[in-house]
């Protein structure tokens, strides 16, 4: 009936790397190709869904779960879903994969040096996390392991956000539509 094939799009990456913007620009490029698209963005969900989790290694295990199993249910559904979260260790993002056909999940890496995204800091939070006001912050007293075989992989300190989306569009495009 969706003349598509559904899968789910996980970018990966630290806070202000530009998964949300990546996201809601993918999902123009696909929309305009007439596929029926879902963003599930970490702040978002975590506004209801997961509102009972904070940021601790285990509340952060919880929220992955959660997001990755309605990802499934929405994938299961028909829908090409984009996933903004996100998932800073590897058992997470692998845990995640293994719920999908191995060909429906893409990880991609949302890449960019750390000193860039405090730059931007666009929702302030890297300068709270700085002066002590938020704990266990991505990148600053949490950790972030590096995806090491993404299947894709953006720096988006060297391409603006839509050449961004494009490259990830461009990779998943075929798949998509086959
Ligand atoms: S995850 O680690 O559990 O995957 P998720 O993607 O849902 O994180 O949420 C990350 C968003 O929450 C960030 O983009 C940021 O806006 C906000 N946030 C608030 N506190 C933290 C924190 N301690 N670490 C990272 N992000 C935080």
């Amino acid at each position: 009936m969706k003349d598509q094939k559904a899968c789910c799009i996980w970018l990966t990456g630290l806070s202000g790397a530009g998964k949300s913007t990546i996201a809601e620009l993918l999902e123009v490029l696909l929309k305009r190709e007439g596929r029926h698209t879902y963003i599930l963005d970490g702040d978002n969900v975590r506004a209801n869904l997961n509102s009972d989790l904070g940021f601790s290694i285990g509340d952060r295990e919880e929220n992955i779960r959660r997001m990755a199993a309605v990802a499934h249910l929405m994938v299961d559904a028909g829908l090409i879903v984009i996933v903004a979260c996100i998932a800073p260790l590897k058992g997470q993002r692998e845990k995640a994969r293994l719920l999908f056909e191995s060909d429906q999940f893409f990880e991609v890496f949302v890449d960019a040096p750390i000193d860039i995204c405090e730059s931007r800091d666009t929702k302030g939070l890297y300068k709270k996390a700085r002066e002590g006001l938020i704990i266990n912050f991505t990148g600053i007293d949490s950790p972030y392991e590096i995806p090491e075989k993404p299947d894709i992989r953006i720096d988006t300190s060297l391409c603006t956000p839509s050449e961004s989306a494009m490259h990830v569009f461009r990779e998943i495009q075929g798949y998509c539509t086959s």
